[in-house]
């Protein structure tokens, strides 16, 4: 037996119990006559004592020679700690060792095993197995289990069936470009790895099995952001005979119930908007509602004087920022900088200052009078003690750049609270949207979702007026979860095929399968897959997934630990009948 407890659990009630404990060697404190070890392990610490008095020469030898992060097992009796320490469990009582056996000794660590370590984060990647043994990222590799552990029980009792899906397969299109991988067998011929299981999910509607989930790992070869990794994990799950209500009300379900479970809190209301709405209000589809800052379009109170830059603009376009009169000249334009670096791309930003006794100071005084102002007040909600941040130009680049500016002053304002949540279904997101580079569209969800049902004639007429039954699901400012109820028979789904751009024979070559699987009896269905790490991190508090991934790529989609992606040799390459042609 390696161990008889665990280093986090012995108190006072186990006093001069004979223990044996095995973990790492935290830290030796060595006053020649006494030596002090804390020992470690995934459950906390316990401290080890040996002293001149009561331990043999030998034993205080051994101690004294031990490094950090050695693996050690100890047997001794647990006896009441002279000088207390309350911040641990275990403070109470210490082990005074009788053997003491190294199992492994280790190098110095590269960093520190401590919450607050020294180690950047390239270098705690590439140790990645010891980042692991440290407080915070344990905490979140066992937050997530929680997690997972939690949306298991409640999709089986809601009668949900777990089913696996392959992972070499064909194109399925999410709109990322895929991983491909070469078969040997067949020459010249490659799997794609799935971006998600999409259609593996609609074919097991066709198959009868009415609630399907799965946690299952997608790859995604897509440029990479803190909420963004080349694999992810989803909760994806998919029901036979249900409407857009049915997925939305199932999965409100189990997001409340996560809420409550994880994060003891019961939400009070689960609101809905429209996609149309949510760019308007927010100038994003994927809004944080914890906070008001709600857009006001003021060209219709801003157009009629000789200020050109607004009189040129398609919007103008502003938000009222609680309490921020009281920000300074120099926050004001380091504000205007922010929203002119090239990542925003503002031209410029106007400002309005509501001052306490009701009147109003702008950077455009020269243009407008008090009675301008008390107008965008009235239209933005502005306050006395607010400030009026407003820009202009072409309506979709000036709602993106406003909505950037709207969550960097709620982050700065501190409304952003990791603690609060404030979840919100976002609907009827269009069916298609055009790329100016392909000068095409594109399915704005995927190409199997439905279009709604009354809208299909304008697909010929106004394509980009098609409102799909797709809803996506927003937590704090975060696309958690998007879904749709699809198309489930073949004249529908060639006719999206069409409308995408596909020829026949490229529709028949990429998905005949389903198209075929929908002539043999299948079922209206629907369905729903949520990020798990975006999921995750969300309800810890957090929105970088890295943190909730045990092993995650870095920025450049490497992993720097196992050093990956990495070339392969000319007989592996010649097995698989790949020739390379590098561009350097
Ligand atoms: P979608 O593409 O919206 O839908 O993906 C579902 C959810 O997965 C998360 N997600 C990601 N998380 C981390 N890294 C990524 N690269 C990444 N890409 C997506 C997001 C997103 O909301 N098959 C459909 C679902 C369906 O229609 O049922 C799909 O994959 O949180």
């Amino acid at each position: 037996m390696y161990r008889s407890h665990n280093c986090g659990e012995l108190r006072t009630s186990n006093e001069s119990e004979n223990v044996t404990l095995a973990g790492w060697v935290h830290k030796v404190r060595d006053k020649g006559f006494m030596v002090w070890v804390d020992l470690r392990d995934r459950y906390g610490i316990t401290q080890l004592i040996f002293d001149e008095e009561r331990s043999s020469k030998t034993l205080i030898d051994q101690a004294q020679k031990l490094g950090r992060e050695f693996v050690i097992q100890v047997e001794g009796k647990v006896i009441e700690r002279a000088s207390k320490n309350p911040n641990i469990p275990t403070g109470d009582i210490e082990i005074l060792v009788a053997k003491l056996v190294v199992l492994n000794e280790a190098l110095l660590p590269p960093f520190t095993i401590e919450d607050k370590t020294d180690g950047g984060e390239e270098l705690r990647m590439k140790y990645r197995y010891l980042d692991i043994r440290r407080n915070p990222v344990k905490e979140s590799l066992i937050f997530r289990h929680r997690v997972t552990q939690e949306v298991r029980n409640y999709l089986t009792n809601e009668g949900f069936i777990d089913v696996e899906t392959p992972y070499l397969i064909k194109s399925t299109p999410e709109g990322a470009r895929d991983f491909v991988v070469p078969s040997r067998m067949n020459e010249g011929q490659f799997y794609a790895l799935p971006q998600s299981p999409q259609t593996f999910k609609q074919l097991l509607m066709i198959g009868g099995i009415d609630k399907y989930f799965q946690i299952v790992k997608c790859f995604r070869d897509e440029d990479l952001r803190a909420d963004r990794q080349p694999e992810f994990t989803q909760i994806d799950c998919e029901m036979s005979f249900v409407e857009q209500e049915d997925v939305l009300n199932a999965f409100e379900g189990l997001t409340r119930h996560l809420l409550k479970e994880i994060n003891g809190v019961e939400v009070s209301s689960f609101p809905r908007m429209t996609f149309d709405e949510a760019i308007k209000k927010y100038g994003n589809d994927k809004p944080d509602i914890r906070f008001g800052m709600v857009f006001g379009e003021l060209n219709a109170v801003t157009q009629h004087k000789d200020f050109n830059v607004f009189n040129s603009a398609e919007l103008v376009v502003g938000i009222a920022v609680p309490g921020a009169n009281s920000f300074t000249r120099k926050e004001i334009d380091k504000l205007i900088d922010w929203v002119k670096r090239p990542q925003i791309g503002a031209l410029g930003m106007v400002y309005c200052r509501c001052n306490d006794d009701g009147s109003y100071k702008s950077s455009v005084d020269k243009f407008y009078d008090q009675d301008d102002f008390s107008k965008w007040a009235e239209i933005t909600g502005a306050q006395t003690g607010d400030l009026i941040c407003v820009l202009s130009g072409d309506a979709s680049k000036v709602r993106g750049q406003l909505s950037a500016l709207r969550m960097e002053l709620a982050e700065q304002l501190g409304l952003r609270k990791p603690d609060e949540f404030a979840p919100l279904w976002v609907v009827d997101f269009p069916l298609l949207e055009w790329d100016e580079e392909t000068e095409r569209y594109h399915a704005m969800h995927h190409p199997f979702t439905s279009p709604k049902p009354d809208q299909i004639a304008l697909l010929d007429t106004d394509p980009g007026a098609v409102k799909a039954n797709a809803y996506d699901l927003v937590l704090n400012g975060n696309e958690i979860g998007g879904g749709s109820i699809r198309i489930h028979d073949k004249e529908t789904q060639a006719l999206m095929f069409d409308h995408l751009g596909f020829t026949k024979e490229e529709a028949k070559d990429q998905f005949g399968f389903l198209m075929n699987a929908f002539e043999f009896g299948a079922p209206p269905h629907g369905g729903i897959a949520f990020g798990l790490d975006r999921l995750v991190a969300i309800l810890g508090g957090q929105e970088t997934i890295r943190d909730f991934i045990a092993f995650p790529k870095n920025n450049s989609g490497r992993d720097v630990m196992i050093d990956a992606p990495s070339p392969i040799d000319e007989e592996q390459l010649a097995e698989l009948s790949l020739k390379l042609n590098l561009k350097s």
